[in-house]
This record gives structure tokens, C-alpha cells and sequence, in this order.
């Protein structure tokens, strides 16, 4: 049956939220005060890169299930849901800044005039949706009836359309029966498996799968050092874990640490909450000092390779936080390149589709064409991104482009051995590396 949805916030997930509530057969209206952003909408123009996203929006702006408005007002016309979808960034101490929810929840309650869900969807520590419900009583005639639901959002950028319409699960907790109902015949469209729960619960549902799945990011790149120290192959210890169903293959890719808007942001707010509510969360602690200690893994694997740094020039492989986004929210590569042009190196740095947002970001960077010419006469290639189009290089070519043929694959994206082949000297995290001398493995932790 077709809903009146009102999405607030067209962010990266708002967006989605909204095309894809549309593809499933619902009215809805996606807000944003942002009125670039709208602007680009309304003109047919997708202002994210999200692989899939483009096509939902036409198909449903098209048969009209999908419009885009700059006030609450005109997107709560007829919404009988209002999804709060805005941005919930950390503030200095880590605690995450509810200021943006809190001034639509108010907006929200001055315009509540028939029964309405309000779903929070942006993550949220535990409680909000408390506070969301007094500031719509404060601010919302003492009549207003609605009820307040927690919607957390698993899809991930990159594949945020398939996340959103094949959900693993749909998380929503809810004070009643009335908006479980309402929650259920809203999601129906949908296959997965839909888990009811009490308000608190889906709040901390979403901060702990986010801070688990940090923790195996960063447990698997500790063992990747241990294996840098031993001579073991750390994607190889990765298969063999998780063969065990009760481990799972998924997230033990080694690398260079997690970025994001999102793992970051959400451990710090996590540890914070912790410590409210009286608990000092210190294995999340660890996660946070294990992943920035990841991040310099390529200056340190470069100090190893060429010594000294200064007047190198280094090729850098992508700047997305990720494949498959344009996002550069805490990406790897930023700190990277900041490490390398602290330490006086020349940095070309080449990415798909994240170069024009980061040209304001990185000063003194030369922005390659594409990968090959990023190759050109550098003292080392290093892989921070693991696009797809990287895999198809012809690295013959990049062989000869190179000064010197030092490769660090930060994502263990290629063969080594292909590569040694061609005469590289291969370093790839927690794997035994080419470059190093026999009597260096098991003494010398990088
Ligand atoms: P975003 O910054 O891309 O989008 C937020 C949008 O909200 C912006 O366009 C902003 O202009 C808009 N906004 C802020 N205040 C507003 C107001 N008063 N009225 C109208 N619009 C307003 O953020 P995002 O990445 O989409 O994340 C949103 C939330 O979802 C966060 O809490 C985040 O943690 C959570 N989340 C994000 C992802 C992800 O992959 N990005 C996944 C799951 C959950
Ligand atoms: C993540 C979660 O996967 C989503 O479920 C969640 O909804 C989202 O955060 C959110 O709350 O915003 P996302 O940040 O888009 O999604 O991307 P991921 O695919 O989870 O990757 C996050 C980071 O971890 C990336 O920097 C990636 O390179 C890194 N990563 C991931 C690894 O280093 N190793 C892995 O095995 C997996």
C-alpha cells in the first residue's frame, strides 16, 4: 500500500532512503536545506556519486512517486512518516553533535496536523529518540499525535541502492503497536528479515554492528603486523579464519584502516556514550589507536624501501575513503598524503572519481590524468584505494613509467608474485615482502 514519506536530509543516506522508499511503490519527498543540492535534483542531476542511485531517481521522478523540496513544510504536506536523515558529525570530544536533529525534530512539531511516525534514521547514540519525543511534545500542539521510531541504516556507500532494497535485516524500535504496524506495511515491499525492538535497543544495534565491524578491521590489521613480523601471510590467515561460520569471511581485509563518515565518527561517539553511562569502553579504544597506527603504514614501509624521503616523488592510488564513492570523509589517503608532504615528499595522486573534491583538500599535490601518468617518474607507487580499474592496469606499462620500481599495495589488491615478476619490489601489508632480506623477517617490526 502506497505511503506518504518525508525524508529529511538528502544526504548520502536520505537520498537513498527516499529513491529507493519510491522504487518500492511509496509517495515521497526528499528535504534538504541545501538548496544547491536541490537544485541539482530538481534539474535531474544526482549531487553524490552512488553507482545505481541516478537511474532510481529518473524511473521515479519520472512516474512522480519522487520530488525534491528546500522546506519541512512542503515535504510534511501530506507525509503520514518523517524520516530525520541529517548528519550527525562528532564534536571535538567525540561526542556525536545532535544539534541538526534536534532542530528538525522542532521544525517537525510545529507542523504535525494528523498522526505521524517519526523515524530516526541517522545514527544516533542511545536515547535520542527520548529526546526527539520531548522536543516534539515542547515545541508540537499539546494534541499532536505521533509516534517516535528507531530506523537505523546498514547500507554502505558504494552499494548503498542493493544494501537498501536487499536488506540483510530492517532494524525498527518502536513504543507501539500502532507504529509497528505502520513500520511493517512500509517495509513490505521489502525481503529481509524486519527486527522489532524497543527504541533504546535500535539505537545501540546500530553503534554496536558499526564499532564490531571496526573491531574486525582493526584485529585483522593487527595480525597483519604480526605477520609482517613473522613471515606470515595475513590474507592467507584471513581465508583460513573465516571458514569458521561463527567468524565469517567478511571485513578481515587488511589494509590500511577503516575511514569513512561513518566508523570513525561512530566509534568516538560509542566510547563517549560508554563513558555516560558510566563504562570506560577501552577495547573500542583500541580499535581507534590500532587504525591510526595503520594509516602510516606507507610512510613507515617507504622509509624502509627508500630511506629517506625528502625531494621522493610518490605516486598515490586513490583518495576515495573507499571504492565506488566519491565520499573523502576521514579517507586514508588524505592522512597519508599529509604524512608524505610533511616528510617533503611530491605526491601524484590519482582517483576515479573523488579528484575535484579533493583538489580544495590538498594543496602542493599534483592531480594526476589517471594512474599511469600519477607512475610517471616516481620513486614509488602506492596503492591507498582499491578501484577496480587499478586491477586492469597494465603494470608493464607502470614498470616502465617509474623511476624506481618500488610498489606498496595498501589494500593487497594484486598478485605479488605477478608483480616481482615484472620487477617490482613489492611490499603489501601483512604479507612477507619482496623487498626485504631474509634476516630482516622475525627482527625487524616495521
Ligand atoms: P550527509 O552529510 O551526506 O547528509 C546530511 C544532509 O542533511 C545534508 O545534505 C544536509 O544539508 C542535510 N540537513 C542538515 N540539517 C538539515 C535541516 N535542518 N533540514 C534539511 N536538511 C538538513 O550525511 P549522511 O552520510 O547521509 O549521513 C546521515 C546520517 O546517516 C548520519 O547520522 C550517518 O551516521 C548515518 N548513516 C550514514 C551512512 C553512510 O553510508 N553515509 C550509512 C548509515 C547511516
Ligand atoms: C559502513 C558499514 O559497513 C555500513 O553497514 C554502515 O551503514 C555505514 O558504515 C554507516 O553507518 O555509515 P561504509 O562506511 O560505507 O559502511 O563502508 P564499509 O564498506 O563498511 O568500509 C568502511 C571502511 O572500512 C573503508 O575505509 C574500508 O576500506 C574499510 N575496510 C572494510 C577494511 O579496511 N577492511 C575490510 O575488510 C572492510
Amino acid at each position: 500500500m502506497k505511503k506518504h514519506v518525508a525524508v529529511i536530509g538528502t544526504g548520502y543516506v536520505g537520498l537513498v532512503t527516499g529513491a529507493c522508499l519510491a522504487e518500492i511503490g511509496h509517495s515521497v519527498v526528499c528535504v534538504d536545506n541545501n538548496k544547491k543540492k536541490i537544485a541539482v535534483l530538481k534539474k535531474g542531476g544526482v549531487p553524490i556519486y552512488e553507482p545505481g542511485l541516478g537511474e532510481v531517481i529518473q524511473r521515479n521522478r519520472k512516474n512522480g512517486r519522487l520530488s525534491f523540496a528546500t522546506s519541512i513544510a512542503d515535504g510534511m504536506k501530506k507525509a503520514e512518516y518523517v524520516f530525520i536523515a541529517v548528519n550527525t558529525p562528532p564534536k571535538p570530544d567525540g561526542e556525536a553533535d545532535l544539534s541538526y536533529v534536534e532542530a528538525v525534530a522542532r521544525e517537525v512539531a510545529r507542523l504535525l496536523s494528523r498522526y505521524t511516525l517519526i523515524v530516526d534514521k541517522s545514527t544516533v547514540p542511545v536515547h535520542t529518540g527520548e529526546k526527539v519525543k520531548q522536543v516534539l511534545r515542547l515545541h508540537g500542539r499539546p494534541d499532536a499525535d505521533f509516534d517516535v521510531v528507531s530506523n537505523p541504516e546498514f547500507l554502505r556507500e558504494g552499494t548503498a541502492v542493493k544494501d537498501f532494497l536487499h536488506p540483510d535485516r530492517v532494524v525498527v524500535g518502536v513504543e507501539s503497536k500502532r507504529a509497528e504496524r505502520a513500520m511493517r506495511e512500509l517495509y513490505a515491499p521489502l525481503k529481509g528479515p524486519l527486527i522489532v525492538t524497543d527504541i533504546k535497543s535500535a539505537e545501540l544495534i546500530k553503534h554496536s554492528s558499526n564499532s564490531f565491524l571496526a573491531m574486525k578491521i582493526s584485529f585483522i590489521n593487527a595480525v597483519a603486523g604480526i605477520c609482517e613480523r613473522t613471515g606470515a601471510d595475513v590474507t592467507k590467515v584471513a581465508e583460513g579464519m573465516g571458514h569458521d561460520p561463527r567468524i565469517g569471511k567478511s571485513f578481515l581485509k587488511a589494509g590500511l584502516g577503516f575511514g569513512g563518515s561513518c566508523f570513525p565518527k561512530d566509534l568516538s561517539a560509542y566510547i563517549k556514550m560508554a563513558e555516560e553511562a558510566g563504562y570506560d569502553f577501552e577495547l573500542l579504544k583500541s580499535v581507534q589507536k590500532i587504525n591510526a597506527e595503520q594509516r602510516r603504514w606507507v610512510v613507515k614501509r617507504l622509509k624502509k624501501a627508500l630511506w629517506t624521503l625528502r625531494g621522493k616523488t610518490v605516486a598515490v592510488w586513490g583518495l576515495a575513503f573507499k571504492p565506488d564513492t566519491d565520499d573523502l570523509r576521514n579517507a586514508p589517503a588524505l592522512d597519508i598524503i599529509a604524512e608524505l608532504c610533511e616528510e617533503g615528499c611530491l605526491v601524484r595522486a590519482h582517483d576515479p572519481v573523488a579528484m575535484n573534491l579533493a583538489k580544495p583538500r590538498l594543496k602542493g599535490v599534483y592531480f594526476a590524468r589517471d594512474a599511469y601518468d600519477a607512475a610517471k617518474g616516481a620513486d614509488a607507487v602506492a596503492l591507498v584505494t582499491e578501484w577496480g580499474e587499478y586491477k586492469e592496469l597494465d603494470m608493464k606499462k607502470v614498470r616502465a613509467l617509474v623511476h624506481t620500481p618500488v610498489f606498496l599495495d595498501g589494500r593487497n589488491l594484486f598478485d605479488p608474485d605477478g608483480l616481482v615478476a615484472l620487477g617490482f619490489q613489492v611490499h603489501a601489508v601483512g604479507r612477507p615482502s619482496a623487498a626485504l632480506p631474509a634476516s630482516a623477517v622475525g627482527r625487524t617490526p616495521l
